[in-house]
């Protein structure tokens, strides 16, 4: 059995847990939210880099872990090299479906794709060499929101979704001239995909979750699996009323109880 850590800043990585969980149910999770420093996408790289680090290295020195996934574009975006070269075992990142989202448009759309993402993962460097490398035929448009990333956080802790404010988020792509196919390029997005496709219905939406799953199945091929998985483990950095209602959703798909992990 293997002792996977899936890493978000918030909620987001539910995303990822739900996909990686699905094609290896029988692992030991943790899940780890740093909502002490929610949101990472109004974060300068600086402060993420350092910041990383030092959550990492502190959790791999209270728990074994085989294999983490950044669960979170803004940071892997940004801190993949950084943290690969402090840790030992995997890190398995999550950026931007860019290529997916191309090779879909450019065979069954109009040639024109929609980046929805945090404000820090469409300023990145890295975002633009990937929309270079697998897009630049294409007509790319670039949204940052921090307010979605919100909206699904607020989601998480029960509240509803005001389909009125997403159609204000989304105005840019209403109509005929938007995007054919749109990468949710936050794992927040996936936890409003039903309302962003409610709000535009003929847009295909692409996200990285199945590719994660399979490359960590790839990574733990051959890793024994246990009959009956133990209970999963989340921690938060900051234990506040709002976390401790989204942590249900997490007690629904086999998470204890919320704890606090401070570095
Ligand atoms: N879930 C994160 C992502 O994939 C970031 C959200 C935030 O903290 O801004 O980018």
């Amino acid at each position: 059995m293997a002792n996977i850590l899936i890493f978000d800043s918030g909620m987001g990585g539910l995303s990822i847990y739900r996909e990686v969980h699905r094609a290896l149910p029988a692992h030991q999770y943790f899940y780890l939210f740093d909502n002490a420093c929610f949101p990472y996408g109004e974060l300068s790289e600086q402060r993420l880099v350092e910041r990383a680090v030092e959550l990492f290295a502190a959790f791999t020195r209270q728990h074994k872990v085989d294999l983490a996934v950044i669960a979170c574009n803004t940071a892997s975006t940004y801190v993949l090299p950084a943290l690969r070269e402090s840790l030992t075992m995997p890190v398995v990142g999550v950026v931007p479906a860019i290529k997916p989202a191309a090779e879909h448009s450019r065979n069954q759309g109009k040639g024109r794709i929609g980046l929805l993402a945090t404000p820090g993962t469409v300023a990145r460097r890295y975002t633009a060499e990937l929309i270079q490398n697998f897009a630049a035929d294409l007509e790319v448009s670039l949204l940052g929101t921090t307010e979605l990333v919100k909206m699904a956080e607020d989601k998480l802790a029960g509240e509803p979704v005001e389909l009125a404010r997403l159609a204000r988020i989304l105005a840019p792509w209403q109509g005929d001239a938007g995007p054919d196919t749109l990468v949710l390029g936050c794992t927040h997005f996936p936890l409003l995909s039903e309302e962003i496709q409610q709000l535009l219905p003929d847009v295909t939406l692409v996200d990285s979750g199945q590719a994660i799953a399979r490359r960590v199945s790839s990574l733990l091929e051959g890793a024994s699996q246990t009959e009956t998985a133990p209970p999963g483990q989340i921690f938060c950095t900051t234990v506040t009323a709002k976390a401790l209602i989204q942590a249900r959703a997490f007690h629904g798909e086999g998470f204890g109880k919320l704890r606090l992990f401070t570095p």
